[in-house]
């Protein structure tokens, strides 16, 4: 069999099987060394929660993937593609969405008008000003985006006028948008009240089976029940794998993590 149709059986195969696989990745920044060979494989659908503490390089694996910060080098694929040498674009094209630690919103347009750009953004249709018409497929879609992350009460509100917690679930219909595959969310919990919490671990339970995502989280509760598989990282390197139970129980991350403060 040729080189290229074995690369095309094989890229068939990893589609259905894997959202996302690094091989032997790393990111220099300078001397820093923020990400040290990581082998990493998330199935399509599934949900994984990436600990670590502070610098731990959780942010930098999310940089890696979209391609925000390529990495220095290895691999990455998506769906079973190659696209470490694709832009952030491309990727996005291919069904890969993130959210920031650092909120990125329109503060001065509703939450409807935020949606619903972030509908026509990704739409391939030409963008308009005109306003929307019943008809108009990407207003649907903003309205049960709305819904979905329980947004229904803030429709018209001002994004400034959100409290933390509505901005993340709006944060969360954007990254909606489209027909995402796989999600990253970094820290989606972090300084929302534990009502909050509550409310974001919902949204995210309650998503279509077929978007998977990566969740960076610091609070293990959220972790445990947002995910189905935990990636512990430290020092730039991927420290320890398995499910929330393995994790939690595990000697050494208690060690590690409760050594840091956290937990
Ligand atoms: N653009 C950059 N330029 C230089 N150094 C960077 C850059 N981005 C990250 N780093 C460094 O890489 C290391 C990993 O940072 P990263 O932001 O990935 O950590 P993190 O695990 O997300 O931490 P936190 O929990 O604080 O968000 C840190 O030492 C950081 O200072
Ligand atoms: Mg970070």
């Amino acid at each position: 069999m040729s080189t290229s149709r074995t690369d095309a059986l094989s890229r068939l195969q990893g589609a259905g099987r894997f959202a996302l696989e690094l091989e032997a990745v790393s990111r220099h920044f300078g001397a820093l060394v923020a990400l040290a060979d990581i082998n990493l494989t998330v199935r399509a659908g599934e949900r994984r929660a990436v600990l670590g503490s502070n610098g731990a390089g959780k942010t930098t694996l999310f940089n890696a993937i979209t391609g925000d910060y390529p990495p220095t080098t290895g691999r990455v694929r998506l769906f079973g593609e190659d696209v470490t040498d694709l832009p952030v674009h491309e990727r996005i094209r291919r069904g890969l969405r993130r959210t920031y630690q650092i909120s990125l919103l329109f503060d001065g347009l509703s939450v409807i008008d935020n949606i619903y750009l972030a509908c026509r953004g990704v739409s391939r249709r030409r963008f308009s000003l005109k306003r929307p018409g019943r008809d108009d497929s990407a207003f649907h879609t903003a309205e049960t985006l709305l819904s979905a992350v329980h947004l229904d009460d803030a429709r018209d509100m001002l994004v400034a006028a959100l409290s933390h917690g509505q901005q993340r679930q709006l944060e969360i219909a954007l990254a909606l948008a489209g027909a995402p595959r796989l999600i990253l969310f970094d820290e989606p919990a972090a300084g929302l009240s534990p009502t909050e919490r509550t409310e974001l671990v919902e949204i995210l339970q309650s998503l279509p089976d077929h978007i998977g995502y990566i969740i960076i989280e610091h609070d293990m509760d959220v972790a445990l029940r947002a995910a189905e598989s935990v990636t512990m990282m430290h020092n730039g390197r991927i420290f320890k794998e398995g499910t929330p139970e393995e994790i939690e129980n595990d000697p050494e991350v208690q060690e590690l993590y409760l050594g840091q403060g956290h937990g």
